[in-house]
């Protein structure tokens, strides 16, 4: 069965076909980090306008691109949150706009699932109880999944997402926007000398990195200039900071609950330092999708839906979008 994959919750306009919830047949980004890079961050009004423009070429590329004509596609799965109101409105209204006029299930996607199931991309079998991470610009989420659709989430971040604070201290460093591939590439061979505090909350399975931000922020006020030698230091001292959290506190959990494997997914996971870390230091099987599907995609949008569509889950026109949709 073949899924077209819709996603438009925050900058990236997507679509992707996708068989069987496994392989990818095509799978077109469209993003908007250009447009949104000279005011700093994201501005919705100016993302929802762009999707209404980029929108269905990026779909017309999506089908085209996989060779199949729409006779083949099976269903539509579109995000219908979390994300920017104005954002999802797009997607959602072409998927419905779409779903009668070729008279097809139409799917809502939770964008966390979605970014779950680019696992199922990889080609590797997946093995149930495993403990997910996800971390994204606005989520870091450990989820709990027994089986396709059910989880239960058992930490989240108190403050700042990962992904926030990767903005959010590239700022104060002024390396500019967006924050996780910048602070990545400012750190790399960099050995982190700066000592930065981390959030343990011990006993818990939450986060927290609004203090090691603000602990960043110190440190800038108190110095005359930011030379080009410190800050390399501080963006590794920054990086290696959030990740190491992430990485000890997902590995103990994993561990305690006995899971079979660790998935990690969101844009954060693009990280090669938290990758690394992942990999070197846990004592379970690691499952990260490439770095072009931890960011926002289609391709995660269709694979999920079709796990969806498997266990009987279908959508109506009466479909809404909900921008504070979370995972439990
Ligand atoms: O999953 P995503 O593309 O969109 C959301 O659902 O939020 O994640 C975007 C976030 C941004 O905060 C961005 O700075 C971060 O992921 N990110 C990274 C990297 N690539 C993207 N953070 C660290 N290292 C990266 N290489
Ligand atoms: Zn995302």
């Amino acid at each position: 069965m073949k899924i077209l994959g819709i996603e438009t919750s925050c900058d990236e306009t997507a679509a992707a076909v996708v068989e069987d919830g496994r392989i990818t047949l095509s799978n077109i980004v469209s993003s908007q980090v250009d447009i949104h890079a000279r005011y700093g961050g994201i501005v919705p009004e100016v993302a929802s306008r762009q999707h209404m423009l980029t929108i269905l070429p990026v779909v017309e590329q999506a089908v085209s691109q996989a060779e199949v004509t729409w006779k083949g596609i099976g269903a539509v799965a579109v995000t219908y949150g979390p994300g920017l109101s104005g954002s999802l409105l797009v997607g959602v209204n072409v998927a419905k706009a779409l779903a009668l006029t070729y008279a097809l299930p139409l799917i809502g996607i939770n964008h966390l699932e979605a970014h779950i199931y680019a696992n199922w991309l990889n080609g590797k079998d997946i093995l149930f109880p495993c403990l997910c991470l996800i971390v994204s610009g606005g989520h870091s989420d450990l989820v709990l999944m027994v089986g396709h659709g059910k989880y239960s989430r058992i930490g989240r971040t108190r403050d700042d997402a990962a992904g926030e604070a990767f903005d959010k201290g590239a700022r104060i460093l002024s390396l500019g926007y967006p924050g996780g591939p910048v602070i990545e590439a400012t750190a790399r061979d960099v050995v982190p000398t700066i000592a930065l505090p981390r959030a343990w909350l011990r006993g818990s399975n939450d986060f927290s990195f609004s203090g090691l931000k603000t602990a960043l922020l110190h440190l800038v006020r108190a110095r005359e200039s930011l030379d080009h030698f410190w800050v390399t230091d501080a963006a590794a001292s920054y990086q290696q900071a959030i990740v190491e959290v992430l990485a000890s506190k997902t590995i103990a959990v994993a561990r305690a609950l006995d899971v079979k494997e660790i998935l990690l997914s969101g844009g954060v996971a693009a990280n090669s330092a938290l990758r690394d870390q992942f990999i070197r230091r846990s004592p379970l099987p690691v499952i990260i999708p490439p770095p072009s599907l931890c960011t926002d995609n289609a391709a995660m949008v269709a694979a999920c839906g079709y796990y969806r569509f498997q266990s009987g889950h279908i959508d109506c026109c009466e479909l809404d979008v909900v921008p504070g949709l979370g995972i439990s």
